[in-house]
């Protein structure tokens, strides 16, 4: 498919996410360096390693960030290896990122309302017509979601770090993602904003499939289903949480430096 062609997505069999032999170099580093992973729908697939391992650079690689210097992406049957970010959502796709992209100066609101009308430049607009207020209905619905219901007039920059990543969640939330990529979404966190963020995530609905970059062994462990370890761009382990909490070769690369 061109890269700029309309994307059709099907209901094919196979599984909502597949990576094969992906690699990336950043001139002599190869940051990713042939992964293999495949996830299907409704799994909760976290993804740990230590600093520069490459899970960020994975993310990239799915979402169209980074395109991958080999390999293939495939979400939903179809081939997006080099199909560019901004198509994501019509795929499914939604992410959050490890350094908060919200507008500070704005409120829960309008951050809200600019997530579902696609805030990447398309239609940046905060009139508030009568064809909005189905946006801004929305947009509280979705607040609610995220438990910042009652925080729709607070300026993002007056929210805890806490209820931020929270509505990273909200506004990755706006177009009903079928795959939700959370980029280290408890980091900074309090203990109790943690216990926060995990019962979020967990309130889910069943059929959203979230792949979650996280350095808290506690969050990615409950949260995921299957834990993926990566290591120097390769993944080096990969099971259920107990089999990762059991895995010796984990403690070495992970456990052991955090
Ligand atoms: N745009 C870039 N240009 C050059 N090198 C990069 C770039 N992005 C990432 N890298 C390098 O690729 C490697 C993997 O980086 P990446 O950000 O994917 O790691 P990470 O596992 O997400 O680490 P962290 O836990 O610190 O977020 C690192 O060595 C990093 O310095
Ligand atoms: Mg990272």
């Amino acid at each position: 498919m061109p890269p700029d062609a309309a994307v059709t997505t099907t209901t094919p069999d196979g599984p909502l996410l597949r990576l094969e032999s992906v690699a990336v170099a950043f001139g002599g580093l190869r940051a990713l360096d042939g992964v293999d992973l495949v996830v299907t729908t409704g799994e909760r697939v976290a993804v740990l390693g230590p600093n520069g391992a490459g899970k960020t650079t994975l993310f990239n690689a799915i979402t169209g960030d980074h395109a991958p210097t080999e390999g293939r992406v495939i979400i939903d049957g179809v081939d997006c290896t080099h199909l560019p970010s901004r198509l994501r959502p019509q795929l499914g796709v939604a992410r959050t990122y490890q350094k908060t992209r919200l507008f500070g100066g704005l409120t829960v609101e309008d951050n809200l309302y600019l997530a579902q009308t696609g805030y990447a430049g398309r239609h940046f607009s905060l009139r508030r017509s009568a064809t909005d207020r189905r946006l801004r209905e929305a947009a509280g619905e979705l607040a609610g979601t995220v438990w910042l219901g009652d925080q729709l007039a607070t300026l993002v920059a007056d929210l805890s770090h806490g209820q931020q990543r929270q509505l990273e969640i909200g506004i990755a939330l706006a177009n009903h993602p079928r795959l939700m990529m959370l980029d280290e979404p408890a980091s900074g966190l309090s203990r109790g904003e943690r216990e926060r963020l995990v019962d979020l995530l967990e309130e889910l609905p069943p059929t959203t499939t979230v792949l979650l970059i996280e350095h808290d062994m506690d969050v990615a462990l409950r949260v995921a289903g299957r834990v993926v370890v990566m290591d120097k761009g390769t993944t080096v382990a990969t099971g259920t949480p107990d089999e990762i909490r059991a895995n010796p070769l984990v403690h070495a690369v992970y456990l052991g430096q955090s």
